[in-house]
């Protein structure tokens, strides 16, 4: 399977992200590259519009996407929202672990893992999201440090809930900075991580890895052709929908031409 994911992070207005997703959704039946079933595509606007923009979406292929979610079903945890309340609107996929809340949110692997458990437990597919510092590239730990993120997401895991994950690779240098990791950077990580999920189970070995940082219609073809690269979760180019559906024309076209490594 390939995916392509548009995160919105906190950006917009409701009338914003309703006309971003009708406008995502149009602009992909005007691709004729595009096989729904081949490249799945997603898109993860803020908490308070996932119901206006599921509704824009009804009827399209285009999937529903949350951006994070708190690791308890319910309780006394103001300001947060749980997994099965984002199943109760419909969302398909829950982001786990993005470097800006491992960042910002303090947001430890522990706390991932948990993350991800409830969002399996929501009935939910879980996108968890890895990926080195800059430094720890220079200092070349980068995929001792990717190696630890995974494990310590998947490790234990009924192995029936491998065929419900998605792993993202995003270095943070990469994020937002508009300097994309090389095919061959990208490559080579994949490759690591590949090496890390079928040492975690057999089962794990098919698990999507997407690439995610700095993605736009220029570079996304290229990337999606690096073997390994399932994918991509975009962010920036997300939020016009003319990038982001360049974006997955170019994805679908990788996929049409190397149909075996999806
Ligand atoms: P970017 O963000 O495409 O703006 O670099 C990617 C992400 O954070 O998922």
């Amino acid at each position: 399977m390939r995916l392509v994911i548009g995160n919105w992070k906190m950006h917009g207005t409701r009338a914003d992200a309703v006309a971003l997703a009708a406008q995502v959704a149009a602009g992909l039946e005007a691709v004729p590259a595009w096989d729904p079933d081949e490249v799945r595509v997603g898109v993860a606007p803020p908490f308070p519009f996932l119901e206006a923009v599921g509704a824009a979406l009804a009827g399209t292929r285009v999937e529903l996407v949350a951006q994070d979610c708190h690791q308890e079903p319910q309780g006394a945890f103001t300001g947060w929202v749980s997994a099965p309340m984002l199943a109760s609107v419909h969302v398909r996929r829950v982001l786990v672990g993005h470097s800006e809340r491992r960042q910002h949110a303090r947001e430890d692997d522990a706390l991932v893992r948990a993350k991800l458990e409830a969002v399996l437990e929501a009935g939910l597919d879980p996108v968890v999201c890895v990926g080195e510092l800059l430094a720890e590239r220079d200092a070349g730990r980068h995929e001792a440090v990717v190696e630890r993120q995974v494990r310590a997401a998947l490790e234990g895991l009924d192995p029936a809930a491998f065929a419900r994950v998605v792993v993202a690779y995003e270095p943070v240098w990469a994020i937002g900075t508009g300097r994309t990791a090389t095919p061959e950077q990208a490559g080579a990580m994949h490759r690591s991580i590949e090496a890390v999920l079928a040492a975690i189970a057999p089962e794990a070995a098919r698990i999507p890895v997407l690439y995610g940082g700095s993605v736009k219609p220029s570079n996304a073809a290229e990337l999606a052709r690096t073997p390994g690269v399932a994918g991509a979760l975009v962010g920036g180019a997300s939020l016009e929908a003319a990038s982001f559906v360049e974006i997955v024309r170019g994805v679908a076209e990788a996929s049409a031409a190397d149909p075996r490594s999806a």
